[in-house]
């Protein structure tokens, strides 16, 4: 099937199923209905769902029947929440600075930066939620910690906050490699591997495959940033939904920044050459992790 195609059935899986684990607006939710309708803005303002779709694609490329839908899909939107509330809090005037995140204007332009950063937090917290719900999830519970644990170092200190941290530590300086290396690792390859090892690990991946498919989320994840970057330097922000040529005026660190565009194409591409070597032992059900290595090469947004 053409990757296209592939992907925007997927999103549209993992659509649905945020409408169904996401908290809902209004109706109960009363005294806090602004505040989840914050969350609620952000999370449905488009994006690509890679992170949830990677979740998914890991599953079935393990599976020796088909997993589920309420084993792996509360995982994998639990993974676009976190992913969304990180966007929320890069794009702060404190971060990045920026105004358009998907096509719209950013979470502080419109519920001012106290509502966003809460809303980054509630949905942070409700991945948590998600995930450790007996009534969301039907895995097993020692699955499901070793999940929650994958997911939870990700996305803190030794993962995306800790990256986030050298992001912003490392705008306008000189670095050694060593240290641009570790920003692309944690700030964005850290929860790219989680999903997939959370997906991976869901349907009973054994140790050598899950060795194999770290190895896939950790080459998937620097080509993703990688690209990222490329496209922050080379794309427009229609195209992008999201301001273009930031990074360079931010004097961020970045791969084109560092080896310039073709150098940083080059590595782009070395790295999902790796990502495919890694499965090499796996059967055509690991096709589309396949295929969604080289689409993240020749995305254009
Ligand atoms: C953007 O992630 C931030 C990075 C980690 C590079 P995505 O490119 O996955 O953003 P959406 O979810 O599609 O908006
Ligand atoms: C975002 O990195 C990484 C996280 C949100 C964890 P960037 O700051 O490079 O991503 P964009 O370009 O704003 O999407
Ligand atoms: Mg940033
Ligand atoms: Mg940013």
């Amino acid at each position: 099937m053409e990757i296209k195609i592939y992907l925007s059935e997927q999103r549209l899986i993992v659509e649905k199923a945020l409408e169904q684990y996401m908290l809902a607006s209004e109706s109960e939710q009363g005294v806090f209905a602004a505040h989840i309708e914050a969350m609620r803005y952000s999370l449905f303002a488009g994006g690509k769902r890679i992170r949830p779709i990677l979740c998914l694609a890991a599953g079935a490329a393990i599976a020796h029947r088909p997993t589920p839908d309420t084993e792996l899909l509360p995982i994998a939107c639990a993974l676009e929440c976190i992913h969304t509330y990180s966007l929320i809090h890069d794009d702060l005037p404190a971060m990045d600075n920026d105004d358009l995140r998907r096509g719209k204007p950013t979470s502080h332009i419109l519920y001012g930066e106290a509502g966003a950063i809460l809303a980054g937090d509630g949905l942070l917290s409700w991945a948590f939620d998600l995930l450790s719900n007996k009534n969301s999830t039907s895995l097993p519970a020692e699955k499901r910690l070793a999940i929650i644990h994958h997911i939870a170092r990700a996305a803190g200190s030794l993962g995306m906050v800790g990256g986030q941290a050298l992001d912003i530590a490392h705008e306008n300086q000189e670095f050694p490699f060593e240290t641009l290396r570790a920003i692309h690792k944690s700030k964005t390859g850290a929860l790219i591997t989680a999903s997939i090892m959370a997906g991976a690990i869901a349907a009973g991946a054994g140790l050598s495959q899950q060795e194999a498919l770290h190895c896939y989320g950790e080459q998937v994840g620097l080509a993703f940033q990688i690209v990222d970057d490329l496209l922050n330097a080379t794309a427009t922000t229609e195209q992008l939904g999201k301001a273009a040529g930031s990074d360079a005026s931010r004097g961020k660190a970045t791969y084109p920044a560092y080896f310039g565009i073709d150098a940083s194409r080059d590595t782009a591409k070395t790295a999902v050459n790796n990502a495919l070597i890694a499965l090499k032992n796996f059967d055509e059900k690991a096709d589309p992790l396949r295929d969604i290595a080289k689409y993240i090469f020749t995305r254009s947004h």
